[in-house]
């Protein structure tokens, strides 16, 4: 009898238990197998390094799309082809897993670029902030408006108004992913160097857009928490 109520309590406590454990197990294993993927996008996801896209908290129906892409070569990353080669669909979704379940890092204010104006006379510290402030600014009405005139569609619209993405459509999150990466992406877009999206919906956005578009909105967007 003692050993029979023994068993039933250790089996509720189990039970109770049983779906944090599960899915702490998992993720414990995606963070175990993301441990060669650490030195460009950070132990948990967070990136230090402006041109390494950070991946904590991004969904995972959308980190698995892109690993399985990058693997089959649909999208073309040099960087990105030969670690993905070596990884399982399962190995991917645990993955995809625990980065999805981290917090993704705030970054620094935003500098303005090096390279901007580079024949202009030196701008005092004033006007660089000014320059900043007024590139942000027109980065969020893009976003938020898009750009009537030249059929740039709003970016609200699908990566919704904190730039959170949208979970059940694997829309990707973009809030506080780095400025660099961004204005690279999507200048990878408008190429068509990236191409592996569902009608080319990226593609046909982001031809639309001038230099200066993706950079503004790269700011914005990098400022969003
Ligand atoms: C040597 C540096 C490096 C390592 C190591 C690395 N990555 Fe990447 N990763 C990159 C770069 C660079 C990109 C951007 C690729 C591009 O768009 O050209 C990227 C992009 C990605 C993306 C797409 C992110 C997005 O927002 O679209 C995912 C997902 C990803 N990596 C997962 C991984 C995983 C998982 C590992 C470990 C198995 C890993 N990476 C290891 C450099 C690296
Ligand atoms: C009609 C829906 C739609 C609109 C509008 C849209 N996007 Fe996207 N965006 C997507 C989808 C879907 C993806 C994922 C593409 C893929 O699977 O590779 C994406 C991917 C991206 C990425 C890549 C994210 C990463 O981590 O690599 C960036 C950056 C981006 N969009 C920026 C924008 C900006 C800026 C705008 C507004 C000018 C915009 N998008 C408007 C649907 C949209």
């Amino acid at each position: 009898m003692i050993k029979k109520l023994l068993t039933v309590s250790i089996s509720l406590v189990l039970a109770s238990g049983a779906g944090t454990a599960y899915a702490q197990g998992k993720t414990g294993v995606g963070k175990e197998k993301a441990a060669s993927c650490a030195g460009c996008h950070g132990e948990d996801g967070n990136s230090t390094m402006p041109g390494f896209p950070k991946l904590a908290g991004q969904h995972q129906g959308y980190l698995l799309k892109q690993l399985k892409a990058f693997k089959s070569g649909e999208r073309n990353a040099p960087m990105m082809a030969p670690l993905a080669m070596g990884l399982d669909e399962k190995s991917m979704e645990e993955i995809a897993e625990y980065y999805s379940v981290q917090k993704i890092s705030k970054n620094p204010a935003p500098a303005l670029p090096v390279d901007e104006d580079d024949d202009a006379p030196e701008k005092t510290e004033e006007q660089k902030q000014t320059q900043l402030k007024n590139l942000i600014e027109q980065g969020g009405d893009l976003y938020r408006n898009g750009n009537i005139s030249r059929e740039v569609s709003a970016c609200v619209a699908c990566h919704g108004p904190y730039a959170e993405g949208n979970k059940p459509a694997s829309y990707p999150a973009l809030h506080s992913q780095h400025a660099d990466y961004l204005i690279k992406t999507l200048s990878d877009f408008k190429s068509g160097q990236r191409s592996n999206n569902r009608e080319n919906m990226m593609h046909m956005i982001a031809t639309k857009m001038t230099d200066e578009d993706i950079k503004a909105v790269s700011y914005y967007i990098s400022t969003l928490k």
